[in-house]
C-alpha cells in the first residue's frame, strides 16, 4: 500500500476572509492538511519557523515580499531529514505573493525527492494554485508533479468532500 506526507506551512493570526479580517486559530492550509491526512492516512509535517511571521496581516504581507525578493530561507524549528518511506508527498500551503512561503522552501530544499509523486495544495483568497506547480517542478527535485488541488480560505471548513474526492482521484 502506498504511503502519503503532506509537509505543511500554515499562519495563525489575523487574515483576510472574504474582504475582512479575521483572527484565526487555526489557519486554513491546517484544516485542509488535516482533511487530506484523515482521508488518506497520510503523516502530517509542519513547516514552522525560529522567527515567526508577523500575526498582523499588513506586516506580514511586507515580511513575506521581502523574502521573496531577498529568496530567503527562514531557519525552521524542526527539519525533516528524508522522505524515502513516502511514495506521495502533499506540500500544502498558503498562496503568499503567487507561491509558497520561503519557509516551506528551506525544507524541500534539504529533500530529494527522487522517484516521488509530489502534489500541490494551496488555499488562497482568489490566485488558486498560482505558482505553486513550477515551484515543486523546481524545488523538488526528482519528483513527477501531479494535479493539485486548490481551495478558497472562506471554504476550507466546508472543503471535506471536496479534498477526499481529490485525494481518490490523484494520490497513486
Ligand atoms: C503574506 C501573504 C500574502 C498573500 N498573498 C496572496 C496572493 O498572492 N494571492 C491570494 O489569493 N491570496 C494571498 N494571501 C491570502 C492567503 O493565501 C490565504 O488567506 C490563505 O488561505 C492563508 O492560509 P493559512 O491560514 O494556512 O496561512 C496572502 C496572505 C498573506 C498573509
Amino acid at each position: 500500500m502506498s504511503k502519503t506526507l503532506v509537509i505543511y506551512y500554515s499562519r495563525k493570526g489575523n487574515n483576510y476572509v472574504n474582504g475582512s479580517i479575521k483572527n484565526l486559530k487555526k489557519g486554513n492550509t491546517e484544516i485542509v492538511a488535516e482533511y487530506i491526512a484523515e482521508a488518506v492516512g497520510a503523516d502530517l509535517f509542519e513547516v514552522d519557523t525560529v522567527k515567526p511571521y508577523s500575526a498582523d496581516y499588513m506586516t506580514c504581507t511586507e515580511e513575506a515580499k521581502d523574502e521573496l525578493r531577498k529568496n530567503a530561507r527562514p531557519e525552521l524549528k524542526v527539519y525533516l531529514d528524508s522522505v524515502d518511506q513516502y511514495d506521495n508527498i502533499v506540500i500544502a500551503g498558503p498562496c503568499w505573493w503567487g507561491t509558497y512561503p520561503c519557509a516551506v522552501f528551506t525544507q524541500l530544499e534539504k529533500l530529494d525527492f527522487s522517484g516521488k509523486n509530489v502534489f500541490p495544495v494551496m488555499t488562497h483568497e482568489g490566485s488558486g494554485l498560482a505558482g505553486s506547480a513550477q515551484a515543486l517542478k523546481k524545488y523538488c527535485k526528482g519528483a513527477v508533479v501531479g494535479n493539485g488541488l486548490a481551495v478558497h480560505g472562506a471554504d476550507v471548513v466546508s472543503s471535506k468532500n471536496a479534498v477526499e474526492k481529490w485525494v481518490k482521484s490523484n494520490l497513486k
